[in-house]
């Protein structure tokens, strides 16, 4: 157990849970849905589950910063000297709205604190299966508290991934990765789908980009904490914060096979895509 971190891993956990039981509240009780654009909507359990999140962080932490899906850029309260602390919390109120507003069950709640441009402390809940991940940065990763580890498979062929080619030539992509694994499966809430690697739920995950970095801020540390290997399709950072736009991609699968799949990309052509 982490103690540097307990006081902002305890604060995300409770607050996780407590955006989750607005998302569980409103769950296939939705009276309006609204389009961002042509293919992206949002709820108002968007926004109360944000508006709650961002409430309590200005609350507790009046110095940090907030990046959150919704609402942009939140300066923290600067420092006498004027500096600002260096610590940002990087919030998807909603993650899965379209299965959310579907009435899907995959979606989930994800609070990260990112320090000096470090993710530091991240929590993923899953209201609708009471499922909460989390790690800080100096310990494991955790589901419900219970230590938790990525995939032991030896054999790529037996993997079940969480596979996302976006964009043009991605399902051919696809058709040319799914002889060598088992299966793979696309679920619609990335950061769900991500977290699902700490624990072996899903063996791998790759998605080409169209990710921001609340989809990726808090699934990515707990994933590494679970001991996988975690980059962005070329094998560089996961985590890069100057990226403007869902201009990030993620490569996250046990160190055994990370290599291959990333040789596979590569052999694939495969680019960074913006758009589904
Ligand atoms: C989206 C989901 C989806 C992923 C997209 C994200 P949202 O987030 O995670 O699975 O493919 O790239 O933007 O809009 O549901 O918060
Ligand atoms: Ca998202
Ligand atoms: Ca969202």
């Amino acid at each position: 157990m982490t103690d540097r971190w307990a006081d902002e891993l305890a604060f995300a956990t409770d607050l996780a849970r407590r955006a989750g039981a607005i998302l569980i509240a409103s769950y296939e009780k939705l009276d309006r849905i609204d389009y961002k654009s042509k293919r992206d909507i949002v709820t108002n359990a968007d926004y109360a589950s944000e508006r709650l999140v961002i409430d309590a962080i200005k609350a507790r932490y009046p110095g940090d910063a907030i990046l959150a899906e919704e609402s942009g850029e939140h300066a923290g309260v600067l420092r006498d000297d004027g500096s600002h602390n260096g610590r940002t919390w990087v919030i998807d109120p909603l993650d899965g709205t379209v299965n959310y507003a579907n009435g899907i069950p995959y979606y989930c709640v994800s609070i990260g604190l990112v320090v000096d441009d470090l993710p530091t402390v991240g929590v993923v809940f899953d209201p609708a299966r009471d499922d909460l991940y989390s790690a800080a940065v100096d310990g494991p990763a955790m589901l419900d508290g219970t230590p938790i580890r990525s995939s032991i498979k030896e054999a790529l062929s037996d993997y079940v991934v969480s596979l996302a080619v976006i964009g043009r030539g991605g399902l051919a992509r696809e058709r040319k990765i799914a002889p060598l694994i088992r299966i793979h499966r696309r679920m619609g809430s990335a950061a769900l789908a991500l977290v699902y690697v700490a624990n072996g739920r899903f063996d791998a995950f790759i998605q080409n980009g169209g990710l921001s970095p609340w989809d990726v801020a808090a699934a990515g540390l707990i994933v590494e904490r679970a001991g996988a290997l975690v980059t962005d399709i070329t094998g560089g950072p996961w985590w890069n914060s100057k990226l403007e736009g869902p201009r990030t991609s993620v490569l996250a699968a046990p160190a055994a096979q990370h290599p291959a799949l990333l040789e596979l990309l590569g052999s694939l052509k495969t680019r960074l895509q913006t758009r589904r």
